[in-house]
């Protein structure tokens, strides 16, 4: 038996909704046949984005969505994605298996990606092999309401008013990608950047800092010391690779152990955000500087017969499972993180939705994003959690993650994950300062590999949960293994 105290009146902070927010990156087909296939294609959309797609999206509540990448934002140059498609200079994805790209989705269609799914953007720019002047110039564009000629350029292509964007990255990954540098380099680099990405009118930018690899707390350091004060947040990377990056594991058909592995790989990130979070407390003690995940996610050999840049993979119940176990640890750091983006959105690495042709299919994680849903802005609540320990042997983790939080009308929500995958497991719940009204729940289960294919492609998806039971403060219910229940208590 586990068991979980939840006290309702003791509020933490208030979980940012941004931390359920997305990363779309020119990578494989990610952008290209997964959200975009133009205005002219015979598979329903809107102004070029698919129509399926965005439904989908909206229904999960996508609150913020990162573009152009990742490493290809290092090498994009935004003035090409403007203007004529026809005349729209081509280029190599490098990074990204060497596909001519032809930039026919610019930042245009990607601000009419975002009026779409109701999100903001969040726009990386450019330090790896930019010039100072093309980052202003790109601000400029996009959020200036004077006479300039950034502007008449925007009007010339079609959009009036400029589009207030609030996100804003100076670079990414500029340890690796994006320029190898050292930490003190980009710092400076980064002061004199953001100087010129300027704020207009009443939008104040937040400039977003290239944070660390996974455990390079030299680099939080470094960075923190020199340009602390000229940022206003932070990223962090971290991916959940189950073997080497050389051979990192299939997405299908692996062993309990390897699930087990996997789990416990994810859960670093609890560590990775505790440890960056006490550097950035050497110099931001008061946590004006947020920290960004703005990459996160499963990464598994890709799909046998797929190009290898393309970084295509299959979603299980394991990935719902990194997705719930990561959110919670999300939630529970939300004093500090105030967004993260997982890594990615359609068709690359842990992605919520797959496409082939014409088909698209939610993913197990998908599902794990509408479970959670309910706890965008809502303020996180004390649970404390008591329960086994699991895992291979040296290497155990607590067999339940939870969180929960109240909205703004005091509704309860609570998410949990029972990660055993040996036998269903009993969870007693009490609440504090909380009565027990009317309680709903759902639940997505199933086996460690169970995913959801083009034939069959609701294999995995939440059911209702009706077998909690309410006794005064308590309540009673059985979480099956591989299982994660969101439970609403009003
Ligand atoms: O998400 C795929 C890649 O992973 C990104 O382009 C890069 O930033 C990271 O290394």
């Amino acid at each position: 038996m586990s068991k979980i105290t939840i006290d309702a009146a003791r509020k933490k902070s208030k979980i940012n909704r941004n931390i359920y927010g997305h990363f779309s990156e020119h990578l494989g087909r990610c952008i290209y046949n997964g959200v975009f296939v133009g205005e002219n294609a015979k598979i329903p959309n809107e102004n070029g984005m698919r129509k399926d797609v965005v439904e989908a999206l909206r229904n999960i509540q996508v609150p913020v969505l990162r573009w152009p990448g990742g490493c290809f934002a290092d090498e994009y140059h935004w003035k090409d994605g403007i203007g004529p498609k026809e005349t729209r200079k081509r280029m190599v994805n490098t990074n990204w298996g060497g596909v001519t790209e032809d930039n026919s989705f610019g930042t245009h269609e990607f601000m009419e990606l975002c009026r779409q799914l109701g999100c903001q953007p969040y726009v990386n720019g450019n330090v790896g092999s930019g010039t100072v002047q093309e980052m202003s110039e790109w601000v400029e564009y996009m959020n200036f309401d004077g006479l300039s000629p950034m502007t008449e350029l925007r009007k010339a292509n079609g959009s009036e008013k400029p589009w207030g964007v609030k996100y804003f990255g100076v670079g990414n990954e500029n340890w690796g990608c994006g320029g190898n540098m050292r930490p003190e380099y980009y710092a400076d680099l980064f002061r004199r950047y953001q100087t010129f990405a300027r704020n207009y009118g009443e939008n104040k930018l937040c400039r977003i800092a290239c944070g660390p690899n996974g455990a390079d707390y030299n680099w939080t350091d470094k960075v923190m010391a020199s340009a602390g004060p000229f940022m206003d947040a932070l990223t962090l990377h971290y991916y959940t690779v189950p073997g080497t990056w050389e051979k990192k594991g299939h997405a299908t058909g692996f062993d309990e152990a390897q699930y087990y592995d996997t789990l416990k790989k994810a859960l670093f990130m609890e560590e990775l955000i505790s440890n960056h979070t006490q550097v950035m407390n050497k110099y931001d003690p008061k946590h004006r500087v947020g920290l960004i995940v703005d990459e996160w996610g499963t990464w598994y050999d890709v799909e046998p017969g797929t190009n290898p840049g393309f970084l295509y993979q299959q979603n299980t119940m394991r990935d719902a499972m990194v997705a719930a176990l990561t959110l919670n640890i999300f939630n529970q750091h939300s004093d500090r993180v105030v967004m993260a983006n997982i890594a990615q959105m359609v068709n690359v690495l842990q992605a919520v939705i797959l496409t082939e042709g014409d088909k698209m299919l939610l993913t197990p994680t998908y599902h794990v994003f509408d479970l959670y849903k309910a706890h965008q802005d809502a303020e996180l609540v004390d649970s404390f959690v008591e329960s086994a320990q699991i895992g291979t042997e040296g290497e155990e983790f607590p067999q339940l993650s939870v969180s929960a939080s109240v909205d703004e009308k005091g509704v309860l929500h609570l998410t949990a994950a029972n990660t055993s995958l040996t036998g269903s497991e009993p969870v007693e719940c009490r609440l504090l300062n909380k009565e027990a009204g009317k309680v709903s729940a759902r639940i997505l289960a199933g086996a460690m590999d169970a995913h959801n294919t083009f034939d069959a492609p609701n294999a995995v998806q939440p059911e209702p949960f009706d077998k909690v039971t309410v006794k005064g403060e308590t309540l009673t219910f059985t979480m099956p293994a591989c299982s994660i229940v969101e439970i609403t208590v009003e």
